[in-house]
């Protein structure tokens, strides 16, 4: 590696990531770009500006994936590319240049960087010495004069700046059978705002890829939509129809052919993203090390590796890897080993599970301004087997009633051996049945893990922002329906009240999420946020530890943005729900010729309301049955929903709006990304100790009589 213009790299241990609130030195700079495998460039003080030294012709043909900038504070920004050489023993010097205008006519810092096979050909440089809340140009040349795309990049605004943050969150890409339009309605909403209504980064919370891909000669559509060819893998498995991948070559193949998508290439070249993955960045089913398919779980530790490795190469954020050097990820050498031991947390203690989870650590925190503090974590590496993916779950499930679990054996299973203070029963009565209690020797459930928890909560305890925001992957709303309310002529319901719709995310680990939010209610913690994805549908709602007939005290607002582009349940109930099927006005309701998202008024105002509208296509009628114990929680629900949501946080108000898209089979062909379904903003005021957060929403276009 050569630098020059102040890029030095350097060796260094352990990344802080809350030093960066403040400016750091440039030897300290230079040890935090060592440690997560960046160059370094360092911006001159003061108004003095270089000439650029290279001639740069613009050649999007050599940087296929485009350029990229993530995980920015006050002072610096990571800036990314990759340019491939010709085979895999060629070297590749890129100069990288950072200017305050898009002409490069100010250029404050540039730097050398080396790429080779090791890494992908990709590349990564931390710029330092940055002024805060800027606008900065940067590109990349290689010896011969071939140049990127040019990319632009904010930095965040400095920790006492008392300025609004604006922020977009995203989740669940697919271009196997999706477009990005939503990321083309961003761009254009973002280019014709005014200044302080312009956002500042696009946090993406996973599902940045899908690592099971279709082939469209193997099943050319998918619901609504065609299979587009993607990437074939080198050294793929299939299972059932799909494919997935199991070596590193195959997970960067995959992110290649998702760059390849004209939209989503513009976005990262036009916001810095702040990224954390979900669970497709490493397998479906996935927990810890371990994959699940045609129901069998087994050990995959190489494959977490690779996973990681390839995530690492793609996403420039400030996280930590297991070799100090810059010019590749040395993940370490893992065996795929049966994981038998597991400690008191669910945590596999086997050797190579551990290395492999270890290999790269994605739960950071970071800071914008005076109101910001966002708090991201991991879902999927540390978790505890989720049992009510156990087969012995189907016993709390009944083939009358698709998608339903009993809400009160769900809360037994969650808690474990923690159930009835201690006590859990030894059998669950679900109908006529006294079900084994198949959970009562296991720890309760835990989603984030000891170790990250402790982390978590110390670091909510600790923030000085307005609004401490919590970037969770999954969801954390509760999923219910009330059953128990049906009318006589209906199939009964064999338990005795409310039904969850099963677990995987922090809507059904009651015990973690109560530890949680308890914490935050005892240490008096206000502006408490969540913002989450995962569940391909969008939700405003309140964060509670429990629903009635339990007490129902919220601490926090929580959102749920609806996917990008992957297919939600209800493009799959339209295409698989029975039509004379006795409940099918709990999913689907057929007026005018169409089916319309009844489960949206399922779950936030229960059976009756449901019934009501599916006979008279009355939405007063049907709202004024709603059951008020059912979802106190929730404000607003969309289980067919695709988009993105903005966050707006100031010193008193946290908004979120929901930017809501047709279903995105197709490219838009227009330069606004399409026509919008609705937007809608949530808005809360930031509420003080002992006082109870309050949501309220507004409606600037569209219809949302069945979301709310
Ligand atoms: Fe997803």
């Amino acid at each position: 590696m050569t630098a020059f213009a102040g890029a030095i790299p350097i060796r260094c241990g352990r990344l802080t990531y809350e030093v960066g609130m403040n400016r750091l030195s440039r030897r300290e700079f230079l040890g935090v770009a060592a440690s997560i495998g960046a160059v370094a460039a360092f911006a001159r003080t003061g108004r003095v500006f270089a000439k650029s030294k290279v001639i740069w012709t613009e050649r999007r043909d050599l940087y296929p994936e485009g350029v990229s900038s993530g995980d920015p504070k006050p002072d610096s920004v990571l800036l990314w590319t990759r340019r491939p050489g010709a085979d895999a023993n060629a070297v590749v010097h890129l100069t990288c240049e950072v200017a305050e205008d898009a002409k490069f006519a100010r250029i404050v810092t540039t730097a050398r960087a080396k790429l080779t096979a090791a890494s992908d050909f990709t590349c990564r440089v931390l710029v330092g010495g940055l002024k805060p809340a800027r606008e900065y140009w940067y590109r990349f040349t290689d010896d011969e004069g071939g140049g990127s795309r040019i990319g632009r990049t904010l930095t965040a605004p400095a920790d006492d700046d008392t300025r609004a943050v604006r922020f977009a969150f995203v989740s669940c890409q697919n271009a196997n059978f999706g477009a990005q339009n939503a990321y083309r309605r961003m761009i254009f909403e973002d280019m014709k705002a005014a200044p302080e209504d312009r956002l500042g980064f696009v946090l993406h919370l996973g599902d940045f890829i899908y690592e099971l891909v279709w082939y469209p000669e193997e099943r050319p559509d998918y619901y609504d939509r065609k299979v587009r060819e993607l990437v074939r893998y080198a050294s793929g498995e299939k299972h059932e129809n799909f494919h997935i991948p199991t070596t590193v070559d195959d997970y960067r193949a995959v992110y290649r052919a998702y760059l390849h998508d004209p939209d989503l290439q513009d976005a990262r070249a036009h916001f810095p993203f702040v990224a954390i993955w979900d669970n497709h960045e490493f397998s479906w089913l996935g927990w810890q090390s371990l994959q699940v398919f045609d129901g069998k779980t087994s050990p995959q530790q190489r494959r977490k590796v690779a996973a990681n490795q390839a995530w690492f190469e793609y996403q420039p954020a400030r996280i930590r890897k297991p070799n100090a050097g810059l010019e590749h990820f040395d993940g370490p050498k893992v065996e795929d080993v049966a994981i038998e031991k597991f400690d008191e947390h669910g945590l596999g203690i086997e050797r190579n599970n551990l290395a492999a989870l270890n290999s790269l650590t994605g739960y950071r925190a970071l800071r914008w301004g005076r109101h910001v503090e966002l708090i991201i974590t991991d879902q999927r590496s540390y978790r505890s087997e989720d049992p009510l993916g156990h087969d012995e779950a189907d016993a709390f499930t009944s083939k009358d009633f698709p998608q339903f679990v009993d809400e009160p054996a769900q809360r037994i299973v969650d808690a474990g051996r923690s159930a009835n203070d201690g006590k859990p029963p030894a059998t669950i009565r679900f109908g006529d049945a006294d079900v084994p209690n198949f959970a009562k020797d296991s720890p309760a459930q835990t989603i984030l893990g000891a170790q990250q928890k402790a982390w978590f909560l110390e670091r909510l305890k600790a923030s000085r922002a307005t609004w401490k925001i919590w970037g969770n992957t999954t969801g954390t709303l509760d999923m219910r329906a009330d059953p128990q309310n049906l009318p006589a002529d209906a199939p009964r319901w064999p338990g005795s009240g409310y039904a969850g719709f099963g677990g995987g995310d922090h809507g059904s680990a009651y015990v973690e999420r109560g530890e949680i939010y308890d914490f935050v209610a005892r240490h008096d913690i206000t502006g408490f946020a969540t913002i989450a994805g995962d569940r391909h549908s969008f939700w405003a709602g309140l964060s509670a530890k429990d629903l009635p007939p339990r007490q129902f005290t919220p601490v926090g607002v929580a959102f749920i943005t609806g996917s990008l582009s992957a297919p939600g349940i209800v493009e799959s109930l339209e295409h698989k729900f029975p039509k004379q099927h006795p409940l099918r006005a709990l999913f689907l309701a057929d007026h005018g010729g169409k089916q319309e998202p009844a489960i949206n008024l399922l779950l936030h105002h229960g059976v009756r309301t449901c019934f009501e509208y599916a006979k008279s296509g009355d939405i007063a009628k049907a709202k004024a049955l709603s059951n008020r114990q059912l979802s106190p929680h929730v404000d607003f629900v969309d289980m067919g929903g695709h988009g993105y949501s903005v966050v707006r946080a100031s010193a008193d108000r946290f908004d979120v709006e929901f930017v809501c898209i047709p279903r995105p089979i197709e490219r838009s062909t227009t330069d606004d990304g399409g026509p919008l379904r609705y937007r809608v903003v949530h808005s809360t005021t930031l509420w003080k100790p002992g006082e109870l957060p309050k949501l309220e929403s507004k409606v600037i276009e569209g219809n949302v009589d069945l979301m709310t």
